[in-house]
């Protein structure tokens, strides 16, 4: 009984990984903002496009972590929370997705690869108990938040149309960050936070080139 239940469970796991690396995202809400496009030089295409490369696979790694650690959950008000958020972030992938290819580009072919180790490392981190997991999603949207600053700074001025993007998707990636500590999400231990920031920057690094 136990183990159908878990041989179900990893079966669904795996086809909302296929899904999410495979499938093109479908946003359940519009493109934020849609504001007319200031004109662009191709240098400046070329980085919009190589930032919102980086944020896609950011939203990918994100939608990873949760449905890692929503395999693992204890007790389904986490496991719900968790996929809830999940759900959320799909958005963020649909919106970067549409705005990467409007900018002529494609998303990260390492995708699966930061899908699978974003789930591996969601996975890893629910198995040490709910309050936990949820500190981890505090931690991961807070240093998501801290990325979205930075990528603001750097992008090109006339991109109205990607900026709208990344402010809409900061302004509910601090929500996200409030709902998990609302639901007992304790502070990561220092070396963790520093470990995860180092990982993150290790996907941001080469999925702005490749
Ligand atoms: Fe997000
Ligand atoms: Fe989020």
């Amino acid at each position: 009984m136990e183990s159908g239940r878990s041989l179900d469970d990893a079966i669904a796991a795996l086809d909302r990984a296929l899904r999410s690396v495979f499938a093109p995202a479908r946003a359940a809400r519009p493109v934020p903002g849609g504001a007319a496009e200031g004109p662009l030089s191709a240098a400046q295409q070329r980085e919009s496009a190589a930032l919102m490369r980086v944020n896609h696979s950011g939203e990918l790694a994100a939608q990873a972590l949760y449905h890692g650690q929503a395999l693992i959950a204890r007790s389904p008000a986490t496991r719900a929370l968790l996929m809830e958020a999940a759900r959320a972030e799909n958005d963020h992938l649909a919106w970067c997705e549409t705005r990467l290819a409007e900018l002529g580009a494609r998303p990260s072919l390492l995708n699966p690869l930061w899908y699978a180790g974003s789930f591996a490392i969601g996975a890893l981190a629910a198995l040490a108990g709910d309050r936990t997991s949820l500190g981890f999603v505090v931690e991961t949207e807070r240093q998501v938040e801290g990325h979205l600053d930075e990528h603001l700074g750097r992008l090109p001025v006339g991109d109205r149309r990607s900026r709208a993007i990344l402010e809409t998707m900061r302004a509910e990636e601090i929500a996200h960050g409030v709902t998990a500590v609302a639901a007992g999400g304790e502070r990561l231990p220092a070396p963790v936070r520093a470990l995860m920031r180092r990982t993150a920057r290790v996907m941001t690094g080469t999925a702005y080139w490749v």
